[in-house]
């Protein structure tokens, strides 16, 4: 039996193992779900372990553990670290799920669960694939490493440590992940650009308590109108944003790259569509998937403060809340975006409020070389499975990490995305494509073959 009809003999078997996997609820965020966190981990070494792997361990870190393998059986052949994530966003709004998040559910040809895309469906495709390999005569032509986390939803940051003390463990000729989306459903592409991220939370305080908006009203500064029109301030009427010194590390799009962004084959109508919005909107002078993927951005991620509850509650809130994202473009440095924000932020407050802003997690966007010699590897494996061309595109969503691979292992990534935009990642009804996971299992597995031929020819 050949690898793909090995993987056509277990498509059932497979589609229940990942099943098991989403039902486990590991939202790294959430601390009370440690015990659930932990029970993912575990699960991914005992299939690492039941695969035959060389080499299967947990490390432990000051936050949720790495699960590691490896089967590096030869001297002169590629080394493939293959990462994914285990953990997931949270379920909620629970009430916008048509069927539980952390019971997966078919409908349509899809599987309905939190991290059915993001990351489990995707990252379990080379699990899968590694096992197919190695039960078959084909065997695992190169030498693979598997390196899964537990806290990239919060922004890795256990694992940057983790490169760096073990990147001897580690070292490879390449880094393969599956956590991206394809250009379109059955229209197969590689992700090689991904944007960075600056995410800050500000709070503004005024009076020591809620007041009367009557009693103290147009006396008394509102913190909430306060917020409002340092937001209002962030942008300008054209989408550009405001804070001093934001764009100077941003390199002006080619020609090429916006030649090559405006043939991609993007139905701007469908995507209004799919979003029922009438009208989009963005930067002045960039498309839409310029916008999308290669310009930085600025947004509100969420604004709190005052009576949110039924009817009207006269009250002048004695605080108000923001977190506010920014996505960055290569060269743009996160702590310094930060810093930038944070001064422009205070420069904006009167001194009838307490202003103070605090940084969340952030990283680096990141290029994968157009020239390197493993996206030929992945685009003719693409191909062979998809029947159809690959593309190359770039994606506005982040995994800091990559950047991270290129400077501490000296590594390129390829992105090898099985999921596509209509997956819902991070909202109530994330899918993945039952059809996906399996091509991606077959993409995968003929991926390391075609690395070992192209070696031998
Ligand atoms: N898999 C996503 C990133 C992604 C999604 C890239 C779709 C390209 C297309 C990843 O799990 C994620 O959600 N990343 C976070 C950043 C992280 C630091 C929390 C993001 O992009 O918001
Ligand atoms: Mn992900
Ligand atoms: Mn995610």
């Amino acid at each position: 039996m050949n690898v793909q009809e090995f993987i056509d003999a277990h498509k059932d078997e497979f589609l229940n193992e990942l099943f098991d996997f989403l039902r486990i609820p590991s939202v790294s965020t959430d601390s009370s779900r440690k015990d659930q966190i932990e029970a993912a981990a575990n699960f991914l070494v005992g299939q690492l372990e039941s695969i035959k792997l060389n080499r299967v361990e947990r490390f432990e870190t000051p936050g949720h553990p790495i699960v590691y393998g490896e089967h590096c059986p030869y001297n002169n052949r590629p080394t493939v670290l293959v990462y994914g994530h285990y953990d997931v966003q949270p379920s909620d709004p629970d009430h916008l799920w048509d069927t539980p998040a952390f019971e997966p559910t078919v409908k349509d040809g899809k599987i309905y669960a939190r991290g059915a895309s993001d990351d489990k469906g995707q990252s379990f495709t080379h699990v899968k694939a590694l096992q197919s390999l190695l039960a078959t005569d084909g065997a695992l032509p190169v030498n693979v490493k598997i390196l899964l986390e537990g806290e990239e939803e919060i922004g890795s940051p256990n694992l940057v440590p983790f490169l760096e003390s073990h990147a001897e463990m580690l070292a490879c000729d390449m880094v393969l992940i599956s956590d991206t989306s394809m250009f379109g459903l059955d229209q197969p592409s590689i992700t090689f650009g991904l944007r960075g991220l600056a995410y800050m939370e500000v709070e503004v305080v005024g009076p020591n308590r809620d007041l009367h908006s009557g009693v103290y009203g147009g006396a008394v500064e509102n913190p909430l109108n306060v917020l409002c029109e340092i937001i209002a301030k962030l942008k300008d009427e054209h989408g550009v944003i405001q804070i001093p010194g934001f764009y100077d590390k941003v390199q002006p799009l080619s020609s090429e790259d916006r030649q090559a962004m405006a043939e991609l084959p993007f139905d701007e109508e469908a995507y209004k569509a799919s979003l029922n919005v009438n009208a989009l909107h963005g930067e002045h002078g960039y498309t839409t998937l310029e916008r999308a993927s290669a310009r930085p951005t600025l947004d509100v991620n969420g604004i709190w403060g005052g009576y949110q509850g039924e009817g009207a509650k006269t009250v002048l809130p004695s605080k108000a809340n923001a977190k506010i994202s920014m996505r960055l473009v290569p060269h743009q440095d996160p702590k310094e975006i930060a810093a930038l924000f944070k001064q422009y932020v205070e420069s904006l407050a009167p001194d009838t409020v307490k202003i103070t802003v605090e940084e969340h997690h952030g990283g680096h966007a990141s290029r994968t070389d157009l020239g390197f010699y493993g996206l030929k590897a992945a685009a003719q494996a693409f191909e062979d499975v998809y029947q159809t061309q690959v593309l190359f595109s770039m994606e506005g969503g982040s995994i800091p990490i990559v950047a991270d691979f290129k400077r501490v292992l000296g590594s390129e990534s390829i992105l090898m995305g099985f999921g596509v935009t209509s997956d819902a990642i991070h909202s109530p009804n994330e899918s993945f494509h039952i059809k996906d996971f399996y091509r991606g299992i077959k993409t995968s597995a003929r991926f390391f073959q075609i690395l070992a031929e192209q070696q031998h020819s």
